[in-house]
């Protein structure tokens, strides 16, 4: 099979890449990002040698780049791509508007035309907004998206079901709890909280802390994905998550043990606008249509995180200063002119 895979240096995207690898080495995969600053090729470090492997810096958004790749023969599309941070969202969408909502009608547009076989898209259980103290998501709740990121994700998914519905395009989407694990920017509440705890510095707590959050291993959303990809039904939504709540405060409280550091580090600080207090994933469908699991307990998961982290300080570093660039450079210097050759 041959995948193009959409924003797949950044966090998810590469550990899906990673995933595909060891699960089908005959596959054959060309990942298209724009290496935005979450994107970094550090991620993908080892691959850059595989004759099965290629890597186009690009966007989502220019017709020709994705025209130009997907004419030379791409089975499936499997759409990561994004902006995704919800404070940076708040700060200013336009971006979240232009990759989240363009990109994703781009990529449809030019997949349609060249008779892609499945798009699968990468979405968010933000889309359904904020849960009261009970209940979780299932498939059929409706949209309610309270960011200006949420939003975005729920236009691309819409776009999503216009093309099965209007065209028959055999697109699916999926739509994921927050992940955790290897590879995170650490802007985002789990790597931030390790990042800040190893080196002293406060934990910002966002409000009163009691904001809940539905974890999953990023390995459990890629073996999701890899299912969804294969077996899931055009037209469809699956719901993924762990079933695995927990408050912020419990996280970060969880992650001065792991480090053996003072709860004084925590700090209240404001809260986000707009914050979402609770979200839950239903995971059915993906059980029982799919014949899918989560594997790895919160605890589990966590820890080896936390190790992750403490064992790979210069990515934290060059993904702070930007210094990936320059490995960038160094690792695809002659492959970044490799559209023409593909
Ligand atoms: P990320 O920010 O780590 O990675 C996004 C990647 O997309 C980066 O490599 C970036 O360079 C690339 N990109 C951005 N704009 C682009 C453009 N215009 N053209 C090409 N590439 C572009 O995000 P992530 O956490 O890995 O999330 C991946 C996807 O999964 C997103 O669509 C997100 O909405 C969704 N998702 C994330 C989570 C989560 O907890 N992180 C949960 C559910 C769903
Ligand atoms: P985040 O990782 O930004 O993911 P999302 O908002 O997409 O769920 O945030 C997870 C939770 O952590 C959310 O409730 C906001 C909170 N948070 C903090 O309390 N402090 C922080 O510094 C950050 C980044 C998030």
């Amino acid at each position: 099979m041959r995948l193009l895979v959409t924003g797949g240096a950044g966090f998810i995207g590469s550990n899906f890449v990673r995933a595909v690898v060891s699960l089908h080495p005959d596959y054959h995969i060309c990942v298209l990002d724009k290496l935005t600053y979450a994107g970094n090729l550090e991620n993908l470090a080892g691959l850059e040698t595989s004759p099965r492997f290629r890597f186009i810096q690009g966007d989502i958004c220019d017709p020709e780049t994705v025209g130009e790749i997907l004419k030379r023969g791409v089975d499936a599309v499997v759409n990561f791509a994004a902006e995704s941070h919800v404070d940076r969202s708040i700060l200013d969408a336009s971006e979240f508007a232009r990759t989240n909502i363009t990109g994703t009608l781009n990529l449809l547009q030019g997949s349609r035309r060249a008779g892609v076989g499945r798009f699968l898209q990468i979405s968010t259980d933000e889309v359904y907004g904020s849960l009261g103290p009970t209940g979780a998501f299932t498939e059929a709740t409706p949209l309610a998206p309270n960011s200006p990121y949420a939003a975005s994700k729920a236009a691309a998914d819409l776009l999503v079901r216009s093309y099965h519905q209007t065209y028959g395009f055999p697109c699916l989407i999926t739509r994921c709890s927050n992940n955790y694990g290897p590879y995170q920017f650490p802007e985002k509440l789990l790597p931030l909280l390790i990042t800040n705890a190893t080196a002293g510095v406060a934990l910002p707590i966002y409000g009163d802390g009691l904001y809940t959050r539905d974890w999953i291993h990023v390995a459990d959303h890629c073996a999701a994905l890899d299912r969804a990809l294969h077996l899931g039904r055009p037209g469809e939504i699956y719901n993924i998550g762990a079933r695995q709540e927990k408050t912020n405060l419990e996280i970060a409280r969880l992650v001065l043990r792991i480090l053996g550091k003072d709860e004084n580090l925590i700090t209240f600080v404001a809260d986000r606008p707009g914050h979402d207090r609770r979200y839950a994933i239903d995971p059915a469908k993906m059980e029982t249509k799919l014949d899918w699991k989560p594997q790895i307990p919160f605890e589990t998961g966590l820890r080896g995180t936390v190790e992750w982290y403490l064992r790979n300080p210069a990515w934290v570093e060059n993904v702070r200063s930007g210094a990936y660039q320059t490995y960038y450079e160094r690792m695809y210097q002659n492959r970044s002119r490799t559209l023409a050759e593909l």
